[in-house]
């Protein structure tokens, strides 16, 4: 089964009654198939993702918790630029350090974009956050812009999970440009959830 839902306690509910395999397809706590396939992305346009640097800008929010899974699982250094006030949860910090992983977070953009290989972000708003308006003022300054693209590595990419809004936490500059593969990470959703099910189904 897949359930794609708003709170994470019933797809951890649903998993605790199921005889068979729980699939994340997205909780308000993280998206775990989405960075699948951005991981994959990654690696099919600039190959081995360990040891590479990824930026992400703006709301530590569902997306960012699974890229610091990911970081853990793949071995990567995540950075994560975000306002004071929408912060990575603690526990998930302890737990990226007691395994080892790294993740940094800082609250200026071009600190975390400095080199980087990647550059992502997401929404202001995610489902059910009802903040909106203060969301917006808080991640004004986060926008993922010509300027912080060009902090990054020469040939770095922009990710986005998508549907976007260009003009707020992405320029139509950026999402429409040459750095960015937002399409191919959609493509692979596909091709990383078939993978998934493979491996729940044991075959590979
Ligand atoms: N953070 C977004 C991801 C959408 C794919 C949301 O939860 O709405």
């Amino acid at each position: 089964m897949m359930l794609r839902t708003g709170s994470h306690s019933s797809i951890t509910e649903l998993a605790g009654h199921a005889g068979v395999p729980v699939i994340n397809g997205l909780t308000d706590y993280s998206h775990p198939c989405q960075v699948m396939a951005d991981v994959m992305t990654f690696e099919e346009l600039r190959g081995p993702i360990e040891g590479r640097t990824i930026a992400w800008i703006g709301d530590a929010n569902n997306v960012a918790t699974s890229w610091a899974h990911a970081a853990v699982r793949f071995g990567f250094c995540l950075r994560i630029a975000c306002p004071k006030q929408l912060a990575p949860d603690p526990v998930l910090l302890t737990w990226v350090k007691r395994e080892g992983g790294r993740v940094e977070v800082t609250h200026t953009p071009g600190e975390a974009a400095d080199g980087a290989d990647v550059l992502v972000t997401d929404v202001w708003v995610s489902m059910g956050d009802e903040d909106g308006d203060k969301r917006r003022k808080l991640l004004a300054p986060y926008q993922v812009n010509e300027k912080l693209m060009g902090a990054a590595a020469k040939d770095a990419i922009f990710m986005h999970c998508l549907p976007a809004h260009r003009g707020d936490e992405v320029s139509a500059g950026v999402i429409d440009g040459p750095q960015s593969v937002v399409f191919d990470e959609a493509e692979n959703r596909l091709h990383a959830q078939k993978a998934i099910l493979a491996w729940c189904f044991g075959l590979s």
